[in-house]
């Protein structure tokens, strides 16, 4: 038996809106070869996040088990189970930045935020995720907020991305 997440509710409260888009998008790409990971992108691409309760519907529409659509969901880490926050703090954990000092960022951004990677701010303001290497290495460390990639960054700068995100 598939067990999902605990807090697997969560995403329960998907908008018509964006029901209709996974929908249109299974469609889409069901009759691709290989399609489970293009999709996949897809529906994070244009929802944020890859909702749980989609998983039966990719399954019978590409003819896997909810099983293996939810192995692949979880196994890459790039693929949220769970709607982000307003903005998404990624903080790079490959070894130029590590070399540089990102894990001591990366603890101080738990700290500061509160929260583990894959989770969100209380306030709904920042979910923070691991990635492993932005293309900036030569200004390492480096952090990505939403699309904008930030060089040599220190913990007062990271205080200051993360006072700039959740006041906006
Ligand atoms: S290793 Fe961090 S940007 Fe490349």
């Amino acid at each position: 038996m598939v067990r999902f997440g605990d807090d697997s509710l969560l995403d329960s409260y998907l908008t018509q809106d964006e029901t209709s888009v996974i929908d249109a998008l299974i469609v889409q790409y069901q009759s691709r070869p290989g399609a489970l990971m293009p999709l996949l992108h897809a529906i994070q691409d244009q929802v944020g996040f890859v909702p749980e309760s989609s998983y039966p519907a990719i399954s019978k529409a590409l003819a896997l088990s909810v099983a293996e659509v939810y192995g692949v969901v979880t196994f890459y880490h790039h693929f949220r189970t769970h709607r982000p926050g307003r903005h998404v703090l990624h903080v790079c954990r490959a070894e130029s930045c590590q070399a540089m000092g990102s894990e001591a960022l990366e603890a101080h951004a738990k700290k500061c935020l509160g929260v583990d990677y894959h989770q969100t701010t209380a306030d709904g303001a920042v979910t923070l995720e691991p990635v492993y290497c932005l293309g900036n290495c030569a200004l390492s460390p480096s952090v990505m907020i939403d699309e904008a990639v930030h060089g040599r960054v220190t913990p007062a700068d990271l205080d200051a991305l993360i006072a700039e995100a959740k006041a906006s």
